[in-house]
């Protein structure tokens, strides 16, 4: 028999699972890797690399990289996404790995000490990949070894752009199972003076705000239209109410909250770490006396929150994660919220018309208000019962 969740490299055979708290089919059928993941294994595994070398892996999807790679090296694990780094921590325990051998950076750190191998597979975002190269570029030298893994219908030009521009000219390897790795060899690139154009700041005037964008997070160029939609129909109280941001990108849900109920209390959830630290400077620099009452939560949805604590909760979700389309986050996410909210509290959620949340916002709550909607959006409010 197969066993479906049975990874194997030139570095040996490992158990690995997405520990993926939604129950989609779809995304409970799919692997905790993909064959980027082993292209960039055989690779690391067909040269000889000292005891004790260096290398950074940026974006390892669920830990197929760091639980395989040898535990004599020295590995500086990065990523923006809480959950990946979660999957990866849950397939090292499982596999019974070691884990003194690796420092865990979020992608707003990275280590001082220079690199031997830097090993990135390409983010779904450029932007975050030239953020992560303009970071990453003062740890290589030309001993450095560089190599980007994507699959190939994920791999733009713009990202061979991005990594000539920053670091030095590309090579690639020929495809294999539609993924492919990009090569690089630092050269006088690396060290020409580049000014890292992240985060961005965006000074929406209809609203009064500055909102920080970093560089993987939702919308960072212009307001989203659907969260636009949402900002006009936000409720306003003079209770002292405990809320929830939900999904909270750069926090401006959030931080209209905060305007609109002077007395309340809001928590900020997102799986993004650059999320949280964009919606920390939003909050702080629009209301600097409060910001230090609100808490800025990595989760999966609201997997940590205590039951019952929140007033109301106000989501925007999301219909992919990472590069999985689909409705199952925000499921989760409703789910979440439902066990979060105290009795009587309500849950509000912007959406797509042609996403049909108000099926499952119904099975769930039992009731749901149509609080607005236009020729795109939707905006649905459910009470806790
Ligand atoms: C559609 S965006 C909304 C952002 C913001 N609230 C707005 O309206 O502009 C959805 C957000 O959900 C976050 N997200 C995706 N999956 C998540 C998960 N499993 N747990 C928590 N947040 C998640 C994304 O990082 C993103 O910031």
């Amino acid at each position: 028999m197969v066993d479906d969740n049975c990874f194997s490299s030139p570095f040996g055979a490992l158990q690995l699972t997405r520990a993926s708290r939604t129950q989609s089919r779809t995304e409970q059928n799919l692997r905790a890797w993909d064959a980027a993941d082993e292209l960039l294994l055989a690779n690391l595994a067909s040269f000889e690399q000292p005891k004790g070398a260096r290398i950074l892996l940026a974006n390892d999807g669920f830990g197929a990289l760091v639980c395989s790679l040898p535990a004599d090296w020295q590995i500086d694990f990065c990523s923006d996404s809480h959950l990946s780094t979660q999957a990866a921590k849950i397939n090292l325990a499982a596999n019974e790995k070691p884990q003194s051998h690796i420092q865990w950076h979020t992608s707003l750190g990275q280590p001082t000490e220079p690199l031997d191998v830097l090993a990135i597979k390409l983010p779904k975002s450029l932007s975050l990949l030239e953020d992560q190269l303009l970071r990453y570029r003062p740890l290589c030298s030309a001993k450095t070894r560089v190599i980007a893994a994507g699959m190939v219908k994920h791999m733009s030009a713009g990202a061979f752009a991005l990594i000539q521009k920053y670091l030095g000219p590309t090579r690639t390897s020929l495809a294999e199972k539609k993924a492919r790795l990009i090569f690089c060899t630092p050269g006088p690139e690396a060290t020409t003076p580049a000014t890292n154009p992240y985060p961005k700041r965006l000074t929406l005037e209809d609203y009064n705000v500055t909102v920080t964008n970093h560089a993987n997070v939702f919308s960072r160029d212009a307001l989203d239209i659907g969260t636009r939609f949402f900002l006009a129909q936000l409720p306003g109280s003079t209770e002292a109410l405990r809320l929830a941001d939900l999904g909270c990108g750069n926090g401006l849900v959030g931080v209209a909250l905060a305007g609109l109920m002077p007395m309340a209390k809001i928590d900020f959830y997102d799986e993004s770490f650059m999320a949280l630290a964009s919606a920390r400077t939003t909050m702080g620099e629009a209301f600097p006396t409060r910001v230090d009452q609100c808490r800025f939560i990595a989760d999966d949805c609201m997997a940590s929150a205590e039951p019952e604590i929140y007033d109301a909760i106000f989501c925007n979700p999301p219909f992919h994660q990472h590069n999985v389309v689909g409705g199952f986050v925000a499921n989760q996410m409703f789910h979440d919220a439902r066990r979060a909210l105290k009795p009587g509290g309500a849950l509000w959620v912007v959406g797509n018309r042609h996403l049909g949340y108000h099926q499952h916002l119904k099975r769930l709550f039992g009731n749901l208000t149509q609080v607005a909607a236009n020729k795109k959006f939707v905006v649905f409010k459910v009470v806790k019962r």
